[in-house]
Order: C-alpha cells, then structure tokens, then sequence
C-alpha cells in the first residue's frame, strides 16, 4: 500500500507534528441540526492548516447512544448519522491528507456500548456459548476485587447484574460499556478487522482507548497484564503488514516506568502519553518551582529512538490526579478546583484558561513548556483562543462545548434553534462567544490565537523540539524551571520563570561558553556564555527559548 504522496514518507512523522485534539460534534454544524458534522469539519480545516498544526486527532464518531460521549460504541465500521455519512468522513479525510494534515482516530477496544449488537446477543445466548464468551461473565461479582474503580463518582462496582443473561458482566467504566473478552479469539479476530477497515479508508493512526484493562486476571490489579502486551503486539504487527507510517498511541493512565512498556521493544505503540507530567506542570505552576517537574521527569525512563510522548495541558476527560499521591490531590483540587463542581472523579473539569484565572502570561507560559518538552505536543481544540468551561454541565461535558467562531447566534457554530444545540455555547461576559470567538481574534493581532500561530510556528521550523534530547540546566533559582533540547548541531535553551513576580537566575553553562544566544521570538543576541554562571533576568510568568549555534 503506498501513502498519500501529498504526506512525506517518515515513518517517524509523529514525531514533528503538532496534534490538535477535536470531537466533530463540537465543531462547526454544517446541517443545522445543532450538532458539528464532517461536512462542517472539512470547511473549517483551512482554519485548522492556519494555526499550523499538522495532524487532527478525532474523538470518537460512530453510531453510540452517547452516554459515554462516544466511546459507548454500538457499531465499530459505520459513521454516527449526526455527523454524516462514510462518503463525507472520506472526503474529510481526503481534503485533510491534501492540506498535509493526518488524521488520527479511536480505537475503543476495552468496551462497547451495551447497545452493540455483540452484547445484545451474548446476554441472549445460552450460558457458556460461544456468543456470551464475547464479553466477561460471572455468577457472583465478587471476581478479581484487586482492580479498582475507575468512574468513582458513577459506579459502586465493576460488575453489573444482567436479567436477561441472568449473570455479572464486567465493566472497568461505565456499567453500560461492557469490556469485551479478550480470551476469546473471536474477538481478537473482529478488533483486527475493525483496525483494518479504517486503515483501508486511510486514517494515519489510532489511539488506543484505555489499554491498561483488556484483561483480568485473579491475584492482579488486572491492568498492565502481559496478555495485555502480547495481545498489543499481535495488534502492532498487522499494522506494520500492508500498510507504511502508521501510529498507535497509547492511552495508559498510569506511572512512567508501566507506561514504558506499551512501546514495547519497538513492537507494540510508537506514542504514549505521558499522563503524570501534566498535573506536575500545574503544581509547579502554583507553587512557583521548578521542582514537580524535574522530579517526574527524574522519574521517567528513557524510550526507544523511534518512541515518542504525547504530551497535553488539557483534553476532553478531566484533569486526572490518578497519577499523583493523595497529598499533591489535595493541594490540586485546593489550588485549582476550589468548588466542589468544579471536580469529579479523581479530577478537575475545568478548561485551560479558567484553571489560570484567564491569565494570558501563564497561559503563555504553560504553552510554551508544552511545545518544548520532550514529546509531541496536543492542543485540545478551543485552548488556541482560551476557551472556557460550563461547570455546571455533567459528566466532563464542562470542556465539550461548542466551538466559538464568531458573534453569530449560537457563536457561529450552527444556526440550529439554540434548544436543538447538544450543549449551550458560552454566553457570560467573560468566556461567552461575545467576548472570545476566533474571528474576533483573528482581527486583534495581540490576541492568543495569534500568539499561538506564531509559537506553533516556530516550532515546527526546528526539529529539536521533537525529536531533540532534553537535559535539564541547573539553575541557582528554583522558580525557573532550565532545560536544553539538543538535536544535531542545534541547542535550544528553555527557560520558564513560574513565577508571579519578576526573578534572576545564575544558570551553569560553561559547556556552552563562547556561544552567543539568540531569542527565537524576536532574534536578538543576548550577551555571551562564558565559564562563568550565566545571569539573565525575567518578567513575571516569562519565557526565553535561546538557540545556542556555534
Ligand atoms: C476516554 C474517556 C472515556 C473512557 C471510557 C477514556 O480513556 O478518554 O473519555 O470515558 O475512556 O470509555
């Protein structure tokens, strides 16, 4: 199978690109009919080539009764009707590919939705059939007490009673998202047929939904098992047959030495994200040091040459605090999510700028250590122009509402009845379409939409940021976070003060003595390294990327 020519033939691509992160149905409503749609997407991709980013990661679209906002999957090989038809998905994905944008999508292959036809006929059929060993049953739910709960504030178990089956079935989420049963070959079989029929269409990648859980295991916390590996790999060396520069990434909610092995060696995904940074670099941004952040990345272990993080501020779940111990939770939820409303599960479900009080200076700040840290960036849509949250929605529908195009009725995202919308636009004084909408900051040349254009960018001209090493500098300022990416003959300095107020640091860098840095911004020199400590002072909450050429 040849690419698209229109893409470069690399198999590393993901490394250089920069993900943006949107759900169709939140996007821009071609129909009218109050939800955004592949039509609609298609229109807005020249807004999406503009900002610069050069890979879509698509939330999950296909037929569902929405309780899980799509990952309750009823039918893996078809397009929900809400957002078109398999013809438009196609030409989506063809005008993507011909602006050099890949598309990634979901691959949801723990659980469906209980309305798939799979579930539907294992709880009819006769106990121990081939059709009810589709997903996981048992008499009593008291099997396999070590796994924990994942939707604390929804669910009391992770089994669930079945009249018509007259057994338990097994849910690691939600009680209507039964997980399949990865024993039985013929599942295994149906996952690799679904993987091949959207290869055939021409997606570029897939993310892999909650991978830690495809297995249970008496005596195991039943993540992270070796089947679980095993079963990757089989999943792994079908992608790589037929087909070039594809990507799994994996998403494994877990510590960085369990998360280094979904790469496997080389054979299992080539992203993953790296789920405990994230709360860290908000830590650090509350408590003005450095620290969270050098220790986790202490912490992480070094992957192969052709693996790569993902790494993000913000996504469409809440802000997980899973991954942090039950102190730091308590300094999060008090530094960021002080009303009860504002949480649910072990999280936060808030938006980028209101989490930093609309503070442009930090949300600058937060950005330009996302696209310098090891690994490849995701913005999640709406954070281009500091996007705001509804708390008072439910679920983690806080952070999926509509996206705020213009003035327009209903922010220009559809000229639906505002009753037909799936969730109401913004409207208050702050965070409403009147106030925050990209046309209007496409105008305003001082605005984040534009800042960021120009920091994605800049990015995108120096390979170091992807595919760079990362060293941290050490810095006689504990406020300013230090660190150098090294690839080939370029070294960028990044430097970050976390601070509110304005601070110098002695920095040691007398390897790099002789060397005249240049500020990528606006390249002005700066004076020169020599043997001794490198002083250099900051404003508030700034940030200096410094090219150190010879
Ligand atoms: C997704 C969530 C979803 C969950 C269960 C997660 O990994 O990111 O949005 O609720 O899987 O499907």
């Amino acid at each position: 199978m040849t690419i698209d020519s229109r893409l470069h033939d690399d198999p590393l691509w993901f490394k250089d690109v920069v993900i943006y992160q949107l759900h169709v149905k939140t996007f821009f409503d071609s129909n009218d009919d109050g939800y955004g749609d592949f039509p609609g997407l298609t229109q807005k991709l020249d807004y999406i080539q503009e900002l610069g980013v050069d890979c879509i990661w698509l939330l999950p679209f296909y037929p569902s009764p929405l309780k899980d906002d799509g990952y309750d999957i009823s039918d893996y090989t078809a397009i929900h009707p809400l957002y078109g038809t398999m013809q438009d998905f196609r030409t989506f994905i063809k005008q993507a590919h011909k602006r050099g944008i890949r598309v990634i999508t979901e691959l949801v292959i723990n659980h469906t939705s209980d309305q798939h036809k799979w579930f539907q006929e294992a709880r009819k059929a006769r106990k121990g059939s081939r059709k009810r060993k589709w997903y996981v049953w048992s008499d009593d739910n008291t099997k396999f007490p070590d796994a924990r709960i994942i939707f604390l504030d929804s669910e009391k178990s992770n089994w669930t009673w079945d009249e018509s089956a007259q057994q338990f079935y097994w849910h690691r989420f939600f009680h209507h998202q039964p997980d399949l049963n990865f024993d039985n070959p013929e599942v295994r079989k149906a996952m690799l047929r679904v993987m091949r029929f959207w290869l055939s269409i021409g997606v570029d990648g897939f993310r892999l939904d909650a991978i830690p859980y495809l297995f249970e295991r008496e005596g195991t916390n039943c993540e992270n098992l070796p089947e679980t590996h095993a079963l990757i790999k089989e999943l792994r060396r079908e992608l790589d047959k037929d087909y070039k520069n594809k990507l799994f990434l994996a998403e494994a909610n877990q510590l960085p030495g369990d998360v280094i092995q979904y790469f496997g060696n080389s054979d299992e995904c080539h992203m993953a994200y790296h789920f405990p940074l994230m709360p860290r670099i908000f830590m650090a941004l509350h408590q003005e040091n450095a620290h969270p952040i050098i220790d986790i990345m202490a912490r992480t272990p070094h992957i192969p040459f052709d693996c790569q993080w993902a790494i993000f501020l913000r996504n469409h779940d809440e802000l997980t605090l899973e991954m942090v111990t039950p102190d730091e939770r308590d300094y999060m939820w008090k530094a960021y999510a002080a009303q009860e409303r504002m949480r649910i599960n072990l999280g936060i479900k808030r938006r980028l700028a209101p989490l930093v009080d609309n503070s442009m200076k930090q949300i600058e700040l937060l950005n330009s250590i996302l696209l310098s840290m090891p690994g490849t960036p995701i913005i999640y849509y709406g954070d281009e122009i500091g996007m705001g949250d509804n708390i008072y929605l439910g679920d983690r529908n806080s952070v999926r509402t509509p996206m705020q195009w213009s003035v327009d009725r209903n922010g220009g995202f559809s000229k639906a009845q505002f009753a037909s919308l799936f969730a109401p636009p913004l409207m208050d004084p702050i965070w409403g379409y009147q106030a925050l909408n990209v046309e209007s900051q496409l105008l305003d040349k001082s605005s984040l939409l534009h800042w960021m254009k120009t920091i994605i960018s800049l990015r995108q001209q120096h390979q170091v940021f992807g595919r760079g090493s990362f060293e941290f500098i050490s810095s006689s300022n504990q406020k300013i976070l230090a660190y150098i990416r090294s690839h080939e003959d370029e070294n960028v300095l990044c430097l970050a003060n976390l601070s509110r107020y304005p601070q110098f640091a002695e920095l040691e860098l007398s390897k790099f003595a002789g060397i005249t840095p240049v500020e990528m911004f606006g390249q002005s020199a700066f004076h020169a390294i020599t043997e001794e400590p490198y002083v250099i002072t900051f404003g508030p909450h700034s940030f200096y990327w410094l090219l150190l050429k010879r």
